[in-house]
């Protein structure tokens, strides 16, 4: 018996890094699992990796159309969807001093509009029961330097977790933050202005955790599945920290 056995699961952002080991991991406990990303290479990579218990579809988080095309794909399914995982987003330095409106824009767009409307277009495919999980960071307890606006997009999220949790308690649909620690991903790569200093940035980064490491994915994807499984039945408008302490200590 698998934890999901049974479940219908959407990943947004589940082509790469925390998305993907998740889509790995509900798959192996017995759930379908839809995931996105705006890549189609990547997506179709993931879903051969994954097998017969994924589907991929295309879609920027950030345009309310590709949102409907994904509800329209798992709609036509006909099972509803029993674990939302809004995991799509990322991020760019910039100081307050060197912040533009665009960049303001890209990450909110993404990571706060992208997140709050695929939720909303979920709603009426949520089943009874139904667990929400969305992916925040430890950025949003702590004032790290050139990351504010990326931080308080998770902080933004951290509250509509608790506003959503409220909403949906009546239909026994639990919804919680996952806040995860540095976590050795592409997207975390991705930060470093070109690839040549993407190790020193990783090595800078696991250097603030008290456990001295990087999470990798898989750890993660552990602590989405205990939040998205019936173990975590009374758990509802928390945030799970998954960060090696680097937020607690
Ligand atoms: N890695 C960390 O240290 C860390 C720590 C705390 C929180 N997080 C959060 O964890 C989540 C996953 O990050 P990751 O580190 O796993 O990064 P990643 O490897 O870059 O994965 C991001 C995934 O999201 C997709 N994506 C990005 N923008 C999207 C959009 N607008 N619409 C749809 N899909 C989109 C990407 O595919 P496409 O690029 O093809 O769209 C990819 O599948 C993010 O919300 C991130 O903020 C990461």
């Amino acid at each position: 018996m698998g934890q999901l056995d049974t479940k219908t699961a959407l990943i947004t952002g589940g082509s790469t890094g925390i998305g993907l080991a998740t889509a790995h991991r509900f798959a192996a406990e017995g759930a379908h699992v839809f995931i996105t990303g705006r890549r189609q290479a990547e997506l179709d990579n993931a879903v051969a990796a994954i097998g017969d218990n994924a589907t991929g579809i295309r879609g920027d988080v950030s345009d309310l159309d590709d949102l409907d095309r994904v509800f329209a794909a798992i709609t036509t399914r006909g099972r509803g969807l029993d674990v939302l995982f809004v995991n799509a987003g990322g991020g760019a330095f910039a100081t307050l001093e060197q912040l533009t409106p665009e960049g303001f824009d890209d990450t909110f767009g993404i990571n706060v509009r992208g997140a709050v409307f695929t939720v909303q277009k979920a709603l009426a495919l949520l089943n009874e029961g139904a667990s929400v999980i969305v992916t925040g960071s430890t950025a949003a307890s702590k004032g790290n330097p050139a990351f504010g606006v990326y931080a308080a997009s998770k902080a933004a999220l951290r509250s509509f977790t608790r506003t959503w949790a409220a909403e949906l308690a009546g239909r026994n649909i639990r919804v919680n933050t996952i806040a995860p620690g540095p976590t050795n991903t592409p997207g975390l790569s991705g930060l470093a202005p070109d690839p040549s200093q993407a190790q020193g940035l990783l090595d800078m980064l696991a250097g603030n955790v008290p456990l001295g490491r990087l999470a990798h994915s898989d750890e993660i994807a552990n602590a989405v599945l205990f939040l998205a499984s019936d173990q975590a039945s009374f758990v509802t408008g928390t945030e799970l920290f998954a960060d090696g302490g680097e937020a607690q200590l």
